[in-house]
């Protein structure tokens, strides 16, 4: 399609939530469904953006995307992105990554044995925040999921992270967030913000694509 907001722009998008390895049967994972991150690269598309979305497991259709790279650990998730990192002019991290892994998956089913176990994890790399240090670097959006003082935290996320953007939603409540076909986001940046209010997810997509196409185009226009 020609003249959308987004023509020609290249996004790389993160979407779902990841697995981190316990063992061959077993994984530490998240209620993240991917509906937000995979709704917001079809409006994207829809604003003539081409999109390569890098997804954890979900079980939904694949959407109308340039490119499709499928994923299971932070780690793959991380080594998908920073390939491609380079080459887009938009960055969105829409996953929910797990920030820790198990330090060595075990090699065999781990038996239950003893009344307790112990599991030790490491921190996984942070995907945003690295791409968003890169320099040239693309426009970058995040999100944050949290569940209190929302606003304090995802303002702290964008200081910290160096972000343009980010879209913040209040999870493990009993509306929105993980899981439901509903969310609600309050989208932050440097001098301003925006109140999305409940609303689908597919709708709610459609409104933060435009925002986001409007923030970047005053990037690029200044
Ligand atoms: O998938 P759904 O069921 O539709 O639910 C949508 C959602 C709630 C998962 C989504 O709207 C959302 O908020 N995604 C981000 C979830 C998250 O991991 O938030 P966070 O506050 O822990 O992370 C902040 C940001 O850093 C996110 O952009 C995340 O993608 C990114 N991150 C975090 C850790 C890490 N190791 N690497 C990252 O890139």
């Amino acid at each position: 399609r020609a003249d959308g907001p987004l023509d020609a722009v290249r996004v790389l998008m993160t979407a779902g939530p990841t697995r981190e390895p316990v063992d061959p049967v077993r994984f530490l994972g998240n209620r993240s469904s991917g509906r937000m991150g995979y709704a917001l690269a079809e409006a994207l598309v829809g604003l003539g953006a081409e999109v390569a979305l890098v997804t954890g497991p979900t079980a939904l259709p694949a959407p109308p995307v340039a490119e499709l790279v499928r994923v299971e650990s932070a780690l793959e998730m991380h080594a998908a992105v920073m390939s491609r990192a380079s080459g887009c002019d938009l960055f969105i991290g829409a996953a929910a990554v797990a920030d820790y892994r198990p330090v060595e998956p075990a090699g065999r089913k781990i038996k239950k044995d003893a009344g307790e176990l112990s599991i030790r994890l490491v921190r996984n790399p942070d995907i945003l925040a690295e791409v968003a240090a890169l320099s040239p670097g693309p426009f970058t959006v995040g999100f944050a999921a949290e569940t209190d003082r929302v606003i304090a935290y995802a303002r702290g996320k964008l200081e910290k992270k160096g972000l343009d953007l980010i879209a913040a939603n209040q999870v493990g409540g009993e509306r929105g967030g993980f899981e439901s076909q509903d969310n609600a986001l309050t989208v932050l940046w440097d001098g301003g913000s925006r109140e999305l209010p409940m609303m689908t997810k597919t709708r709610l997509a459609r409104e933060l694509a435009v925002l986001i196409a409007e923030r970047y185009g005053e990037r690029h226009a200044a």
